[in-house]
C-alpha cells in the first residue's frame, strides 16, 4: 500500500457495493420483503434480529443496536482499519485503487508533526549536554543505543527554552500551545511545559512523533508529565513503544502491554522487543484492535502491587468483546513490588519469558478472581458466582470459547453448564429489552414525536433525508442559510451532498462523518422509522421543515434587531433588512 486513497474512490466505492453480497459472503441472509434478516453476528442472538437494507446499503440489529454500512461491517466484523476495509471491497469488485502519491491524509496537521520532529531532536541533542541525565540513564542500565532507538531526550531547567527556540512568532506559539508544549499565563505570556525532565517520545503507527511523557531525575512530584490531548495525541488511542516494536522485528509474534515507559524501554534493553506500554490508562477498544491487528498473542504484565492488579482486572474486563477463537490472552503477575523493568533486571530475559509462558490464561484469571472471597461450595456461594459471572460472560462474542468458559466456570461451582448458561441468558435477554425500549425511547422521543419535549425539527430533516436521499435533490438550501440551530451544518452538508451526487445513498452518506461524533448518531437516525412511507410524502414533509426552519429564523432575527434597535446600535444596512425580513413574513 502507498499513498492516500482518493474521497472520490471511495464515495464511488461505497456507492456500487452491494450490502447483500459482502455481508452474504460472511454471514447467512434471509430475504425479508425488500430487506434481508440474518442472527446478529455481534451478540449472542438466536432470533434473526439484524436487518439489511440493500436500498440504503445499511445494516441495524434492533436488540444489540449494532449497524454501519458495508465498510463498518468489515470493519467490526473482520477487525479492519478503515484503509483495509476500503481495500478489502475494492478487491472484491476487482478494481483497483488509484492510490495518491506522496500526499500527506490530515494535511492542516503536517506542520504540527514537523514541528514536534523537529522538538524531539531538539531534546535528543539537549540529552548530549546533560551528565546527571546521562547518569540517570546509565544507572538505570539503558545504554545509548537503546536510548537512541527511543529517542530519549532530555528537556533542561529554564521556562522558556522551548518557547524562545520554536515560538518566535504568534502563529508559532499558537502551534507549541495547541501542542501542549508551552502553557499559557497572563498577559499573553507563556512558558515551556516540560522542564528538568528525561523526555520519551510518543510515535503514532507510523512513526510520527505525537507527544512526549517526561521523568523528573529525582524523588519530585509528578513523576512523570505527558503531553495533554492534543489533535496528534489521544492517550486512550496510543502504545507506546509500538512502532519501535514493528522497527525491531520482522514479524510480530506477540505482545505484551506493560504499564510503564521505562518498563517498555528497560525490556528492549535485555532484548525483550516486544513491549508496549498503556502508559498509565485502562486498556481501550482501541488498544485492542490495535493489538489484534498485528498478533493472536497478548499478554499483560503489570506492576506487582495492588494497582498493577486492578489494572490486570481492568484490562480483563475490556478484552471480553475482543476474545476470538485463535487469540491467546495472558495476564502475567510479577512478585510484589517488582515492576517488568526492575523484574528484568534482577532476573533475566529467559526468566521473564518463562513468566509469560506460565502466565494465567484469561479464563483463570476470570474464575479465580470471581470465586475470590466466595464459597463456591455452599449454595449460597454458587448463586453468588453465577450473578457475578453474568454481567461479564456476556461481553464474550458467541463461539467456542464462551462455551469453554462456561464449562469452566460450572465445573469450579459444580452446577451444570446447562444450568449456567440459562442463568446468564437471562441476563442477556434483560440486557437486551432494556437497550430495545431505551433504543426505541430515544428514536420515537426525540425525533419524531410529539411528545412533552418538542421535537427538533433539524433532526426530522434529517431523519428524512437519510432515509430518502433523493429528496435532497429538490430541497431549497436558501431557507435554511442563515440558521444557525444546533445540528443545521449537518443538514446542510446533507443537502450539498445530494444535489452534487444525486444518485448516493443512505451509507454513502453516513460514510461521510465516519470520523465524526456525529456519525452514530446520524447511523441512529437512519434506521428509525418514520411516520410516512412514500417518497411524495416525504417530499413534502422536508420542504414543510425547512419552510418552518426559515420562519422561525425570521422571528428570533426580527427580535434580535428590534432589540437591537432598542439598545441604539443599529446601523443603516439592519435598519433595511429588518424591513424587509418584515415584509417577507406578512
Ligand atoms: P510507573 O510509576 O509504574 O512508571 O507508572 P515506571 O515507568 O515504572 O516509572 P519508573 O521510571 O520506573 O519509576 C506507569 C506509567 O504511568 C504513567 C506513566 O505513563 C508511567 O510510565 N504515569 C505515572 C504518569 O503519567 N504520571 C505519573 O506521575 C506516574
Ligand atoms: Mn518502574
Amino acid at each position: 500500500m502507498s499513498g492516500l486513497i482518493p474521497q472520490h474512490f471511495i464515495d464511488d466505492l461505497i456507492a456500487r457495493v452491494d450490502i447483500i453480497e459482502v455481508l452474504g459472503n460472511r454471514i447467512q441472509l434471509k430475504k425479508a420483503g425488500k430487506e434481508f434478516k440474518s442472527v446478529c453476528p455481534f451478540h449472542d442472538d438466536s432470533n434473526p434480529s439484524l436487518t439489511i437494507s440493500p436500498a440504503k446499503g445499511f445494516y441495524h440489529c434492533f436488540s444489540c443496536g449494532a449497524h454501519g454500512t458495508a465498510v463498518g461491517f468489515l470493519m467490526n466484523y473482520e477487525h479492519l482499519s478503515f484503509v483495509e476495509a476500503i481495500e478489502s471491497l475494492a478487491s472484491s469488485l476487482g478494481v483497483e485503487i488509484p492510490y495518491e502519491k506522496n500526499q500527506q491524509p490530515i494535511k492542516k496537521n503536517n506542520n504540527l508533526f514537523d514541528l514536534l520532529e523537529k522538538i524531539q531532536a531538539h531534546y535528543q541533542l539537549e540529552l548530549k549536554n546533560e551528565k546527571k541525565a546521562i547518569e540517570y540513564l546509565k544507572n538505570r542500565g539503558i545504554t545509548g543505543k537503546i536510548a537512541k532507538r527511543f529517542n530519549v531526550g532530555y528537556a533542561p531547567s529554564g521556562w522558556r527554552n522551548i518557547l524562545d527556540e520554536f515560538g518566535k512568532s504568534s502563529t508559532e506559539i499558537d502551534k507549541l500551545t495547541t501542542l501542549g508544549l508551552v502553557i499559557p499565563k497572563d498577559n499573553n505570556n507563556h512558558y515551556d511545559r516540560f522542564r528538568e525532565r528525561i523526555m520519551f517520545p510518543i510515535r503514532d503507527s507510523r512513526g510520527r512523533f505525537i507527544g512526549f511523557g517526561g521523568r523528573v531525575l529525582t524523588q519530585d512530584q509528578p513523576k512523570y508529565l505527558n503531553s495533554p490531548e492534543t489533535p496528534l495525541f489521544h492517550k486512550g488511542r496510543e502504545l507506546y513503544g509500538l512502532y519501535e516494536c514493528q522497527q525491531a522485528l520482522r514479524k510480530i509474534e506477540r505482545l505484551v502491554v506493560v504499564e510503564g515507559y521505562m518498563d517498555v524501554i528497560s525490556l528492549a534493553q535485555h532484548g525483550v522487543d516486544y513491549a508496549v506500554a498503556s502508559m498509565g490508562t485502562a486498556t481501550t477498544d482501541d488498544h485492542f484492535n490495535r493489538l489484534f491487528r498485528l498478533t493472536d498473542y497478548v499478554y499483560f504484565c503489570f506492576d506487582g502491587d495492588q494497582a498493577g492488579l486492578d489494572a490486570a482486572w481492568r484490562a480483563l474486563k475490556n478484552a471480553l468483546p475482543h476474545i476470538r477463537e485463535g487469540r491467546q490472552i495472558k495476564f502475567v503477575f510479577l512478585p510484589e513490588n517488582d515492576d517488568p523493568d526492575t523484574f528484568i533486571k534482577k532476573n533475566s530475559a529467559a526468566i521473564f519469558e518463562k513468566e509469560l509462558n506460565n502466565g494465567k490464561d484469561l479464563s483463570e484469571f476470570l474464575i479465580e478472581k470471581l470465586s475470590k472471597d466466595i464459597d463456591v461450595k455452599s449454595i449460597d456461594g454458587k448463586a453468588r458466582l453465577a450473578e457475578k459471572a453474568k454481567p461479564l460472560i456476556s461481553k464474550i462474542p458467541a463461539g467456542i470459547f464462551k462455551e469453554l468458559i462456561i464449562d469452566k466456570l460450572s465445573e469450579s461451582v459444580s452446577l451444570s453448564s446447562k444450568k449456567l448458561k440459562s442463568i446468564i441468558n437471562q441476563h442477556e435477554s434483560n440486557a437486551l429489552k432494556k437497550n430495545i425500549i431505551k433504543n426505541k425511547k430515544t428514536f420515537t422521543n426525540n425525533t419524531l414525536k410529539n411528545n412533552k419535549e418538542k421535537p427538533s425539527i433539524v433532526k426530522k430533516a434529517i431523519t428524512l433525508i437519510l432515509n430518502y436521499p433523493a429528496i435532497g435533490r429538490e430541497a431549497e438550501l436558501s431557507l435554511i442559510e442563515k440558521n444557525t440551530k444546533p445540528g443545521i451544518e449537518i443538514l446542510k452538508k446533507l443537502i450539498q451532498t445530494i444535489k452534487k451526487k444525486p444518485e448516493i445513498n443512505t451509507a454513502g452518506l453516513i460514510e461521510l462523518w465516519r470520523n465524526d461524533p456525529e456519525g452514530k448518531f446520524l447511523g441512529q437516525l437512519a434506521i428509525s422509522e418514520l411516520p410516512v412511507n412514500d417518497e411524495f410524502n416525504t417530499q413534502a414533509e422536508l420542504n414543510d421543515c425547512l419552510l418552518q426552519l426559515n420562519k422561525s429564523y425570521i422571528k428570533a432575527r426580527i427580535t434580535n434587531l428590534i432589540n437591537k434597535q432598542h439598545e441604539g446600535e443599529f446601523s443603516i444596512e439592519e435598519k433595511k433588512e429588518l424591513k424587509e425580513l418584515i415584509k417577507t413574513k406578512k
